[in-house]
């Protein structure tokens, strides 16, 4: 295993931009997980529909289902098969069956092996909701990025604003909290601060701040 450098947190705490900038400082790579679970999602909107529950489907339908994917990671785009997803797998249809199957077992099974042969390939930053407690729980530094429901709701809405998605503020606040609810309250691998992880609340801070915060922990025990 090579250094890895994992950031945990919520919905909208900043995660993936402050991921990608310290592993451009560092000359680390970045591995987005919400990626490799989002492609996984993707594929099952392919095959069910969108007016799937997917709650409901039994684990050994996704274990089937699951052996017939091939989900590749490269410099931070995600291919299904040899289809460059990158971009389709930002809707928010797929951010939503994402987080219910995200809840699934067979699935996080299924990703965990992607997860840690990257690691073991390069030094990397790693983003998600289990990275500092059960994928690299030996990670070389942890962080937990948070901020308040309102700032992440409002980043949200921004974030699909700009990618050209129709969204009201209400329903990016809406989508948040739902996913709070999901990803804290699950039994696999639940979204949780580690006790070693350090803490950062983003709500009021710069994203230059941010990036200096994580480098300078870095830095200091290295
Ligand atoms: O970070 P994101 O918004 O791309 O994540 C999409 C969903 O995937 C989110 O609802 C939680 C889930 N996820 C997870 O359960 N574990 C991870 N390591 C990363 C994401």
């Amino acid at each position: 295993m090579k250094k890895v450098i994992a950031i945990d947190g919520p919905s909208g705490a900043g995660k993936s931009s402050v991921s990608k900038a310290v592993a451009k400082e560092l000359g680390f790579y970045y591995l987005d997980t919400g990626a490799l679970y989002r492609a996984v999602a993707y594929h099952f909107l392919k095959i069910f529909g969108s007016n799937k529950d997917f709650t409901a489907i039994p684990e050994e339908e996704i274990k089937k289902e699951l052996s017939n994917i091939k989900i590749i990671y490269d410099k931070g785009e995600v291919y299904l098969f040899s289809e460059n997803i990158t971009n389709l797998i930002r809707d928010p249809l797929v951010g939503t069956a994402t987080s219910q199957l995200s809840a699934k077992k067979v699935i996080r099974e299924f990703l965990l092996p992607l997860q840690r042969e990257f690691a073991e390939r390069h030094n990397t930053v790693a983003e998600g909701r289990d990275m500092t407690t059960v994928v690299f729980p030996d990670a070389w530094k942890k962080f937990y990025l948070d901020a308040s429901l309102e700032v992440r709701a409002k980043r949200r809405y921004e974030q699909l604003l700009s990618l050209g998605k129709e969204i009201t503020f209400d329903e990016a606040l809406r989508d948040i909290c739902e996913r709070d609810e999901r990803d804290s309250k699950r039994e696999e691998s639940p979204l949780i601060k580690s006790k070693d992880a350090f803490y950062i609340d983003t709500s009021n801070l710069s994203f230059d701040d941010v990036i200096k915060i994580v480098l300078k922990k870095v830095a200091e025990e290295s």
